[in-house]
């Protein structure tokens, strides 16, 4: 959104995925202490973002929202000053409506929803210092107008405390199981373009909830044209790690989040990840992409059914692709330097996982394990100016 504060996808950490409604604030705690031991905040990470369910039930006698009294005792701004202490940045959890999430489905007591206290809870989370706010639309109703408007108010009243809160919305809960098609680029940082993706591979009922990686993908892949700096497509925060994916399923994952300009939040426990899934989510040459000052949406250049190509144009002229094998055999996938928007025959292939190089004169292939991505960085030649302008599409003419 204008004056967004978020010029490249946010990274960081999200407690919903591991913890859901029990989340208490030393396990926040614990997992800021993780961002630093494990370095992922060397990596880039930023934002501890608690979820639903840190708030008591009942609102002071000044309407004011409060920490849950056992949950979170020390209560928000302590929390954000332990976050910060640690050099990140601290998100929080809220809805336009009356209910957040919990409430609505009857996992947290209580009607405690931003609904007509926009501004006093933007006062709030500013005072707390706040600097990113998920906004979750929990209801099974409401006009495409009436969303609008109610995300605006808070856009409006964030923005009016003079702090820099990153500003991101979900208009789906409950709502939009096909996805939301919405450029929601002039309300909101970033926006959830899908229901909830847990951690499995595909759901076959394709628009049904829960969201798998392909629906997911399938979903957010043809609107890369929205991305770019302040504005940013969200596919919902990373199941890296967690118990239904494996390793290579992970790492797909991945590649195509880095590749499509999404938001990176882990979503696993991070204080006991592996050195293999820790080592995925700090993979700084995939981290570069997905963090490139373009800000360029990966666009599916080819889609063959099982396997698909990913292009994202980069603001150094080069260009990271992806060959995708969604199918259960190792297969063979192939593109060109001229299909992903790059010209010349003297060009190199950094793989974005080994580091390792090769040389090419155009022709881009690789064989791919079952569920997994080759990936590479194509150097050495030059844009083919309509693909990528075209590829580039409104990254730039947003902001
Ligand atoms: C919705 C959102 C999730 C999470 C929960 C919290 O389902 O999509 O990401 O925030 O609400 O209740």
């Amino acid at each position: 959104a204008p004056g967004s504060p978020a010029l490249t996808p946010p990274l960081g950490w999200n407690s919903w995925n591991s913890f859901g409604c029990g989340i208490t604030e030393a396990q926040v705690r614990q997992a800021a202490d993780t961002m630093v031991s494990s370095g992922m905040r060397d990596a880039g990470y930023q934002y501890v973002v608690v979820d639903d369910c840190w708030f008591d039930p009942q609102r002071d006698a000044q309407g004011n929202l409060r920490s849950h009294p056992t949950k979170f005792p020390s209560g928000m701004k302590a929390l954000g000053d332990y976050i910060h202490a640690r050099g990140l940045k601290f998100g929080i959890y809220q809805a336009p409506n009356e209910k957040t999430c919990a409430q609505g489905v009857g996992t947290h007591p209580g009607s405690t929803g931003s609904k007509g206290h926009e501004v006093q809870d933007a006062r709030s989370f500013a005072s707390w210092g706040v600097d990113y706010l998920k906004y979750d639309w929990c209801s099974g109703s409401g006009t495409r107008d009436e969303q609008i408007a109610r995300f605006t108010i808070m856009r409006d009243a964030l923005r009016a405390t003079g702090r820099p809160i990153v500003y991101s919305i979900n208009s789906n809960s409950f709502h939009a199981p096909t996805g939301d098609k919405y450029n929601w680029g002039e309300v909101a940082d970033l926006w959830r373009t899908t229901e909830d993706l847990l951690d499995i591979w595909q759901n076959n009922n394709v628009n049904s909830y829960p969201m798998g990686v392909g629906n997911v993908v399938d979903i957010t892949a043809p609107l890369a044209v929205q991305a770019g700096p302040g504005h940013w497509n969200d596919p919902d925060m990373l199941v890296v790690g967690r118990p239904g994916l494996s390793l290579t399923e992970s790492r797909s994952h991945f590649t195509l989040w880095s590749l499509m300009a999404a938001p990176l939040m882990a979503g696993n426990d991070i204080r006991t990840m592996s050195a293999d899934v820790s080592a995925i989510l700090r993979n700084s040459r995939l981290i570069a992409v997905n963090q490139d000052a373009l800000g360029a949406g990966g666009r599916r250049v080819r889609d063959d059914g099982a396997t698909e190509v990913f292009a994202k144009p980069l603001s150094d002229g080069t260009v990271a692709v992806g060959l995708f094998n969604r199918g259960s055999g190792t297969t063979t996938i192939s593109t060109t330097a001229a299909q992903i928007g790059v010209s010349g025959t003297n060009l190199t292939l950094t793989d974005l996982w080994t580091g390792g190089t090769s040389a090419s004169s155009g022709a881009i292939s690789a064989s791919v394990p079952a569920h997994g991505v080759v990936a590479f960085k194509v150097t050495g030649g030059s844009p083919i100016q309509t693909t990528t302008s075209r590829l580039r599409g409104a990254g730039s003419n947003r902001c």
